[in-house]
C-alpha cells in the first residue's frame, strides 16, 4: 500500500515557551512506508517537536499534515483515530494488569472500533490479535506476568505494544531505547526493523549511532531548528553534525544518554 500523499508534512512548525524558542520553522515531509530519524542534543527541541506532531502541545506557528489532512489544530485523541499512533509512556501500563490484559484493553480502547463491528466474534478476535502483538513485540512467554514485574527492557517493548494495538499507519516513537542496557537495545532495534514495512516510522532518537541504524533518512536538529537532513550513511559523514554531537559532549548536556 503506498500512497502519493506524504504520511506526515510539517511546515513552518514552531513552539515558544514563555521567551524560549524550544522549535523553530521546522519544515520536513515522511513519505509514506518511510522510516525517519529525527535525532539532536539533548534540548534540541526533539521530544517538544514530538508532542506537538501526537497533539499534547499545540503550535505557536506553522502546520502539520497527516495524508494531506490538516491535522494542526486536531486533537491527540482525534489524531489516533487518523492513523497516528505513539508510544505510551511507561506510566500508561496497568502494572497490576498481565501483559495480556494491558493489551487487550488497549485493543478495546479508542483506534479499534472496528472491533465494535463483530459482535459475538469480537472477544475471539481481540484475544487473537493480542496474542499477535505480544509475538510481535517478543513478549509471547511474559503474557500471562503482571506488567509491573516485567524488566525496564520489556515495559518499553509492552510500549509499543499498546501503541500497535491502535493499527496505526504511522507510528511515532520518542526514544525507545532510552534507558536501556546493550542488550535490550538490539532487541528493541530487531522489533523496530520487523515492523511491517507499510509503516511509517519516526523514531525521535537522541542516540546517533542507534537511529542511524534503522531508518532510511535522518532529520538533524540543533537549538530547535533544522540544520540537516540525508541518508544515515551521509549524516554519518556530516562534519557539522559531527561538530554538535561532540560540541555537545563539552557542554552542559552530555551527548550519550545516562540510564533515565
Ligand atoms: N513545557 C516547557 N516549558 C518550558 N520550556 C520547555 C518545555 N518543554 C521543553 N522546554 C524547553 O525547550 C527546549 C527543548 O526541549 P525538548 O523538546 O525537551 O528537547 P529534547 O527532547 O531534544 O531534549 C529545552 O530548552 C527545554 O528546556
Ligand atoms: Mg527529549
Amino acid at each position: 500500500m503506498t500512497s502519493a500523499l506524504p504520511a506526515l508534512e510539517l511546515s513552518d512548525v514552531t513552539k515558544h515557551f514563555s521567551g524560549l524558542v524550544a522549535v523553530n520553522g521546522v519544515t520536513l515531509s515522511v513519505a509514506t512506508g518511510e522510516r525517519r530519524a529525527i535525532i539532536g542534543p539533548n534540548g534540541a527541541g526533539k521530544t517538544t517537536l514530538f508532542k506537538m506532531i501526537s497533539g499534547e502541545v499545540g503550535l505557536t506557528r506553522g502546520s502539520i499534515r497527516l495524508f494531506g489532512q490538516d491535522i494542526t489544530r486536531v486533537p491527540a485523541g482525534r489524531r489516533v483515530k487518523l492513523g497516528l499512533g505513539r508510544t505510551y509512556q511507561i506510566t500508561n501500563i496497568f502494572p497490576r494488569l498481565t501483559l495480556e490484559e494491558n493489551v487487550f484493553l488497549a485493543l478495546q480502547g479508542q483506534g479499534a472500533r472496528k472491533f465494535d463491528m463483530m459482535g459475538a466474534h469480537a472477544t475471539e478476535l481481540m484475544r487473537v490479535r493480542t496474542r499477535e502483538i505480544l509475538a510481535r513485540l517478543n513478549l509471547s512467554a511474559e503474557a500471562r506476568r503482571q506488567a509491573g514485574e516485567i524488566g525496564y527492557g520489556q515495559q518499553r517493548q509492552l510500549e509499543l505494544a499498546l501503541a500497535l494495538s491502535v493499527d496505526p499507519k504511522v507510528l511515532l516513537l520518542d526514544e525507545p531505547a532510552a534507558g536501556l542496557s546493550s542488550a535490550e537495545r538490539g532487541v528493541m532495534a530487531d522489533i523496530v526493523r520487523s515492523l511491517p514495512r507499510e509503516l511509517t516510522v519516526v523514531l525521535i532518537e537522541h542516540d546517533m549511532d542507534l537511529a542511524l541504524k534503522l531508518v532510511d533518512s535522518v532529520s538533524v536538529l540543533h537549538n530547535g531548528e533544522l540544520i540537516a537532513e540525508d541518508t544515515p550513511a551521509d549524516i554519518q559523514r556530516n562534519q557539522i553534525v559531527q561538530d554538535i554531537y561532540l560540541g555537545a559532549l563539552d557542554g552542559a548536556h552530555p551527548a550519550k544518554p545516562s540510564p533515565m
